[in-house]
């Protein structure tokens, strides 16, 4: 989704505000833009449809001198992409913004501000912002009381970056319902979407809160909040290092991913456990308290995150005895619902600026849940600022699009929960350090399966000229055929579906021909009789089978079957062993296509619009 960068500095910022954009390309974006002050020229400004290397080599081409700028990747809402919606949009050659979000009555501002004269240039929401801004700095405001008025006309979400050409020592920042931080440096300061967009810059980071506005000088950063009161922030060093988010020898981000995911549990659980237990306050001080008397949990996400939920509810019921609800957050925010008693309410975001998922959280903390509790890889995000209970997911930073590690580390977060509500219920000590065994041994069975990516790479063949693909799975299986289902279509753009094996006969059954590839989870558990039953459905019917079994499944390869065994494992750590050559699987058709791998078209990786 959009990103920001802006900078105030002593040297010229048009290359660290480039080298910000670059890193907040896995965002997601289809046009990109850079303003920069120019001490002679005035604003001058450079967007191109496309990606930043190409806004970059028009930069080279007609150097941006300056010391002030802003710069901004662009992903579409309100008009197409093309380079005359691309951002930053200026008023009358003197101010500039940048704006990530969507302003909601922009066609009535649109209106009234063309009855008073503005020309508009492009069809989005974002320039009836700059000409608002343009009417209060001519009416006399100073650039930070521009914005702020401007601000109030505004409904609907923004993260804002502003500059004036006729007030060279100013960068303005405004922030509601989207993210921004303020980078701290020795003599500069720095804005943008998120952290990492300014790790070659700085470490030193000012998150702002819903209803800030903060004005940037050279030297100090002074902060307004909501109601217009001057505030002080807490300035946080962040630990990511730049090389973090760097792709190493992998060819793609998604790889390198993929790959880290036995070191990222390792991690999620580092600090969790003491020996054979779950130490006491892993979700937060008060913990034990507010998880005390929980009789229900229900669970709101979207996308991957959303799978993990489903997974978490066939724990939550089988090992905790808790009954569990897991819900979509664009439905659950716009359904009536009714609250259970003592209800836990879990949010599962990697971001934690995700919008509905964000929404969801507030309106049930409106509707009156017992405990919020947000499950979350982003340390200083809205999600993880806004719930009662916290667990941060150690994954890293995740730089692409198709979430992978973000997702395992979310289930080792779920499977912790599940001991923690479960011990509060019904385990005892011996039955807690099984599972805690278990979960201890899952970063060594991931590296075992990882060690089939040349195997599975060969399979990939097989799926690169089709166009549908059906995932079949059983009980914590569903989801997990789901999770592959969606990680290929993002990034491969083959058609795939999943269903529960069981479904089979009552629809997608009529699709199975030779042109279907059918996908299924199988591992050796109770319900593999059942699922053997539907394989043979597909069979009967010409379907070309490829089976993920574990070792001891007693299945045979032959006419129409591919059998791809894995690690035998347990049933309740499954879920982690069969997701891993999913995502394989669908990372090397997408290399076989030659699609976009980290940055899929139309889809972004931090969605904080609706
Ligand atoms: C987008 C991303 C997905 C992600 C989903 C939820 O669609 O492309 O990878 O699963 O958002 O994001 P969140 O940050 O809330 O987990």
């Amino acid at each position: 989704m959009c990103g920001i960068v802006g900078a105030i500095a002593q040297r010229p910022v048009a290359a660290i505000l480039l080298e910000g954009l670059r890193r907040l390309e896995y965002r997601g974006y289809d046009s990109a833009g850079i303003a920069v002050l120019d001490p002679s020229e005035g604003l001058k400004r450079v967007r191109t449809l496309g990606k930043v290397a190409k806004l970059a080599e028009e930069v080279a081409a007609s150097p941006l001198r300056g010391t002030l700028g802003i710069a901004h990747t662009r992903w579409a809402t309100h008009g197409a992409p093309a380079t005359h919606n691309a951002h930053p949009h200026v008023s009358h050659e003197r101010c500039a913004i940048v704006h990530n979000g969507i302003v909601e009555n922009h066609e009535e501002l649109r209106r009234a501000q063309a009855a008073a004269g503005h020309s508009f240039t492009s069809d989005t929401d974002t320039e009836v912002v700059v000409h608002a801004i343009y009417d209060a700095l001519t009416g006399g405001c100073a650039l930070v009381d521009a914005v702020r008025q401007a601000a109030g006309k505004l409904r609907g979400a923004y993260a804002l970056g502003v500059i004036d050409a006729q007030d060279p020592g100013h960068l303005v920042a405004a922030r509601q319902g989207s993210p921004l931080v303020i980078g701290v440096g020795f003599g500069e300061h720095f804005i943008a979407s998120d952290v990492f967009a300014l790790l070659p810059v700085t470490n030193r980071f000012i998150f702002l809160e819903e209803g800030d506005i903060a004005e940037l000088t050279l030297e100090h950063v002074r902060i307004w909040d909501r109601d217009g009161r001057l505030v002080e922030r807490p300035v946080k060093t962040s630990t990511v290092s730049a090389d973090a988010t760097e792709r190493g020898e992998h060819r793609h981000y998604m790889s390198k991913e993929i790959f880290e995911q036995p070191q990222a549990i390792a991690n999620t659980l580092q600090g969790r456990l003491a020996d054979d237990r779950i130490l006491p306050e892993i979700f937060g001080s008060q913990a034990t308290a507010q998880l005390a008397d929980i009789e229900s949990v229900s669970i709101v996400a979207c996308g991957t995150s959303f799978h993990a939920g489903l997974v978490a509810r066939y724990w939550m019921e089988a090992i905790a005895g808790i009954p569990c609800q897991v819900e979509v957050a664009s439905e659950y925010r716009y359904r009536r619902h009714v609250v259970p008693k003592e209800a836990l309410f879990v949010t599962i975001s990697q971001s934690g600026e995700t919008a509905d998922t964000l929404a969801a959280l507030r309106q049930a903390k409106d509707a009156g849940y017992a405990t919020t509790l947000a499950i979350c890889n982003v340390p200083e995000s809205s999600l993880v600022r806004e719930s009662d209970l916290v667990f941060l997911t150690h994954a890293g930073p995740e730089i692409g699009v198709a979430s992978t590690k973000a997702f395992t580390t979310q289930l080792v977060a779920l499977f912790l929960l599940t001991i923690a509500l479960g011990r509060l219920k019904r385990l005892d000590a011996a039955e807690e350090s099984k599972l805690v065994a278990l979960l201890r041994s899952v970063p060594a069975k991931l590296k075992e399966v990882l060690a089939l990516d040349s195997s599975i790479a060969r399979l990939a063949e097989d799926f690169v000229d089709k166009q549908h693909t059906l995932f079949l799975g059983r009980g914590e299986q569903y989801p997990i055929a789901m999770e592959g289902a969606l990680k290929l279509k993002e990034i491969s753009y083959i058609h795939a579906e999943a269903y529960p094996a069981g479904e089979l006969k009552h629809g997608p059954l009529a699709l199975i021909d030779e042109q279907m590839p059918v996908v299924a989870v199988a591992p050796n558990n109770a319900l593999l009789e059942k699922l053997k039953s539907n394989l043979e459905e597909v069979r009967a019917r010409g379907g070309q089978l490829y089976v993920f079994a574990d070792f001891q499944v007693p299945l045979d390869e032959g006419e129409g079957v591919t059998v791809i065994r894995l690690p035998e494992t347990n049933d309740l750590i499954d879920p982690f062993v069969f997701t891993v050559p999913l995502q394989l699987l669908a990372y090397h058709v997408a290399v076989l296509k030659g699609t976009d791998v980290d940055q899929p078209r139309n889809l972004a990786k931090s969605v904080t619009v609706e």
